[in-house]
């Protein structure tokens, strides 16, 4: 048999895909990356407009990356109570791009997992049990993970742990009452957040954890003031302050870590993709100078045989070199203004309901009517049940085009390699352009 039938043969009957109904699927095979492209088993070439999942930064076959695998015969495997170069070395260099307040690294092998660890170190050093996290947010799929998550996707791990509260998050454009300002808005949200503590009982929440910005969710930036009255919050009543950097970490925004464009230093960031560009998988815990001075005298009673992993580790050197050399995180903040230009276009379209974006992160909502904002796909529908199809329509379409990406409810997420150039930005958000015109016209025009 020929090896692309082979390997789709082999695919369909031997793996198990993710959030998916496995009959019908037919996933394409990637047979040649660079940059920002991928080609596909019929040679066709797609824009990764969201670095496979949000973690490709450095693109792909970067070759500093694949010279780095070369490396791996100096470094030999060690489990995590040897101290080891590449190991020290990265948590070194974290520790220099986090804020002044953070001191020491847990390593995991991913995202969901380092939000597992930053909970269960939360527990730890406060004595307390309850563990706020917002809806519309995604946190992961483990159980601890998943019962943080704030969205459809956490079903699937209820019945939840107990003490796992979820609180509202700031969602501007659907919120129903029409706030004069930010202020205005961090005001009212902050307030019901204090009333829920309240009710809660302060003396037990061990942490808040946060997306600083949500991502999968549709890239929902704060109200101005917002994460910073969260922190008053936290301060108030001795609880923790966890921010899930997942997405959002190693330069998507513009700058190391989402939190830097605020004015606040969380307790604790989880990190993950963009510290190795998902070369290897690797995640990790970062935690304040207090909390890593409570383990000083008390145990970490946590533990992973690939915590700090030698050869994770290393291509994470590396990944920040590279970070370092080509300047990625100024790119992504520089290219990130013509995307910016380019989403401001898109609210001309009438099926755009909003843009959000910053950096090299954004979202482009789609509605079937921008007065009464109905969004394309209801709250839930997402993964197949959606009867109308609409928003997987648009996206398939979109791939057709050669502008790879995927949507979460009814926001598409916009999320290139940070090594995108303003002239690439410019071809794919023609594709971009392409598809609404042709989705609106064929799809769209019958429900006006
Ligand atoms: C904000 C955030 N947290 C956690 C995770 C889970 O990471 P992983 O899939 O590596 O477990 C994700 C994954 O997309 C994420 O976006």
């Amino acid at each position: 048999m020929d090896e692309l039938l082979q390997i789709k043969s082999d695919d369909s009957k031997y793996v198990l895909h993710s959030w998916s109904k496995q009959k019908g699927l037919n996933p394409k095979v990637i047979t040649k990356a660079e940059g920002v492209y991928f080609w596909d088993e019929n040679g066709r070439r797609y824009f990764d407009m969201c670095s496979q999942l949000v973690y490709l930064n450095v693109g792909h076959q970067h070759p500093k990356m694949i010279e780095s695998f070369q490396q791996i015969r100096n470094y030999p495997l060690a489990s995590p109570s040897f101290a080891t170069k590449p190991k020290s070395e990265l948590a070194k260099k974290i520790i220099e791009l986090s804020p002044p307040n953070m001191s020491k690294v847990f390593f995991t092998s991913g995202g969901a997992e380092s939000n597992d660890h930053a909970i269960k170190i939360a527990k730890m050093v406060t004595g307390r049990y309850k563990i706020f996290s917002r809806y519309r947010s995604y946190h992961g799929a483990t159980f601890g993970a998943g019962n943080l998550t704030g969205e459809s996707r956490r079903f699937y791990a209820e019945p939840g742990i107990p003490g796992f509260i979820k609180f509202e998050v700031p969602y501007l454009y659907r919120e129903v009452i029409d706030f004069d300002s930010e202020e205005e808005a961090t005001a009212y949200y902050l307030d019901k957040l204090r009333n829920q503590i309240l009710y809660e009982g302060p003396h037990s929440i061990a942490a808040i954890v946060l997306e600083t910005i949500p991502g999968s969710n549709g890239v929902l930036i704060p109200p101005k003031g917002y994460l910073e009255g969260v922190r008053a919050l936290c301060d108030e009543f001795g609880i923790l302050m966890i921010c899930d950097e997942v997405m959002t970490g190693f330069g998507r925004t513009g700058k190391p870590f989402a939190v830097n464009h605020f004015d606040f230093q969380p307790d604790i960031i989880t990190f993950a993709k963009g510290v190795t560009s998902g070369y290897a998988p690797l995640g990790g815990v970062i935690v304040s100078d207090k909390v890593a001075r409570y383990f000083d005298e008390n145990i970490l009673m946590t533990g992973l045989t690939y915590s700090g992993h030698t050869i994770c580790t290393h291509i994470g050197c590396t990944n920040i070199q590279i970070y370092e050399e080509e300047n990625l995180f100024k790119n992504a903040e520089t290219v990130g203004k013509t995307l910016k230009s380019r989403l401001k276009k898109l609210l001309d379209y009438s099926s755009v309901g909003e843009v959000r974006h910053i950096g090299l992160f954004a979202a482009v909502e789609l509605v079937k009517n921008k007065v009464t904002k109905e969004p394309l796909i209801q709250y839930g529908m997402d993964y197949g049940k959606d009867p109308t199809g609409l928003m997987s329509q648009f996206v398939q379409r979109l791939i057709s085009n050669g502008f790879y990406t995927y949507s979460h409810e009814s926001s598409v997420i916009i999320a290139p390699p940070l090594i995108i150039t303003e002239r690439q930005i410019h071809e794919a958000m023609d594709l971009f352009e392409q598809t609404l015109q042709q989705f609106e016209k064929e799809c769209l025009s019958a429900l006006a």
